[in-house]
């Protein structure tokens, strides 16, 4: 026969043997019952580890959420890139759960054509450019936390050496792609848009370099409008230029200047931004049509730097700034860069190459 200490004992051990069987892997699909006794215990002496709450997060019950938190209120992505999402949920007693992948998390972007949320993570769209700016709301019941995305080009995943050993970029049909001595074109891109701005030109007749790519043309035509308004007349000079055009006029100012000043002034083959489509050379009439510094001192000149942005444009190449840009002074050299980015490179006061470093 037992005595009462020996059934105290095996009491005790049955119970045992039960909590080990029923609370032993609280991961591994018990009951939720079994995981709201577990979750209980560990709540109530408030040492629940972060796995042993989680489970509690896909229970079907509310959860007391104070508030939602992730780890960057404000970020910068690369147009293309995927940014993993992380949402932690604070609960009354000061602990915090992982409710990225909870059923009633809500993600919304302000703007679908630029940000979207899938599967866990935020994906910046490959059309976005820098300067583009899109919220992501995170939403768990009523309480939110938004997510400030701007977006920038990255300079280094968008550049590839080929086999010649020239660095080449990716992102060459971006309206915000960087070209320069060091970021070159591939030799046989052709810009899909050029069309011909309805601006006047400095010189008759046809030719490939009346051409810009669409946007960059109707921007234009805005700005040489505006320049009309206030009896400035800007004429276009040089727009797009096919790789086979910036060899030859190279090679002639090789020849006729010399390598060591035609590298000042013209871009080698392939690195020209006038490849692009997106820039435009402008003159007017008191500098008899030409591309001279002088350009820079002369209302249109004066106009054109004080409101191209206005229009999308920005002077590539600013005075005294060749150690940055690999050019002198070109006051008459209009890059398009749409009306966002130009206005903010233009307020940083900054080249573009600059400007990319620091946004
Ligand atoms: N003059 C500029 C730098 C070009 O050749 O593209
Ligand atoms: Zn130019």
């Amino acid at each position: 026969m037992y005595n009462r200490n020996d059934k105290l004992t095996m009491l005790m051990g049955s119970i045992g043997l039960i909590l080990v069987l029923a609370f032993g892997n609280v991961h591994e699909g018990l009951s939720q019952d079994v995981v709201n006794a577990y979750e209980n215990v560990q709540l109530e002496e408030k040492m629940a580890s972060k796995e042993a709450i989680q489970a509690f997060a896909y229970m079907d019950k509310p959860l007391a959420i104070q508030d939602i938190k992730v780890p960057r209120e404000q970020l910068t992505l690369a147009a293309g890139s995927r940014y993993a999402l992380e949402v932690t949920g604070l609960i009354d007693w000061d602990k915090q759960i992982d409710l990225t992948a909870h059923p009633d998390m809500m993600y919304t972007s302000s703007d679908e054509n630029l940000a979207v949320v899938k599967n866990g993570h935020i994906t910046i769209l490959g059309t976005g450019i820098t300067g583009d700016q899109v919220i992501i709301t995170c939403t768990y019941q009523n309480i939110s936390q938004d997510i400030h995305i701007r977006v920038k080009q990255s300079l280094a995943d968008t550049v590839i050496v080929d086999k010649e050993g020239r660095s080449i970029i990716t992102n060459y049909e971006a309206v915000d792609a960087l070209v320069n001595k060091e970021r070159g074109l591939p030799s046989d891109y052709v810009p899909s848009d050029l069309v011909e701005p309805d601006v006047p030109f400095s010189f008759s007749g046809d030719d490939e370099k009346r051409n810009m790519r669409k946007e960059a043309a109707i921007a234009l035509e805005k700005m040489f409008d505006a320049a009309k308004e206030e009896s400035l007349h800007l004429a276009a000079a040089s727009g797009y230029r096919s790789y086979y055009r910036q060899k030859c006029l190279h090679h002639y100012k090789i020849n006729q200047d010399g390598n060591k000043a035609t590298q000042r002034i013209s871009a080698e083959p392939g690195y020209s931004e006038h490849q692009t489509g997106l820039a435009m050379d402008i003159t007017c009439r008191s500098v008899g049509l030409k591309l001279k510094e002088k350009f820079g001192q002369e209302p249109e000149g004066i106009w054109v730097e004080e409101n191209a942005h206005r229009f999308g444009f920005i002077i590539r190449y600013p005075q005294d700034m060749e150690g940055v840009t690999g050019y002198k002074y070109e006051p008459w050299h209009l890059r398009y860069l749409g009306e966002n980015l130009a206005k903010l490179v233009y307020d940083s006061g900054l080249t573009y190459e600059e400007f990319l470093e620091t946004y």
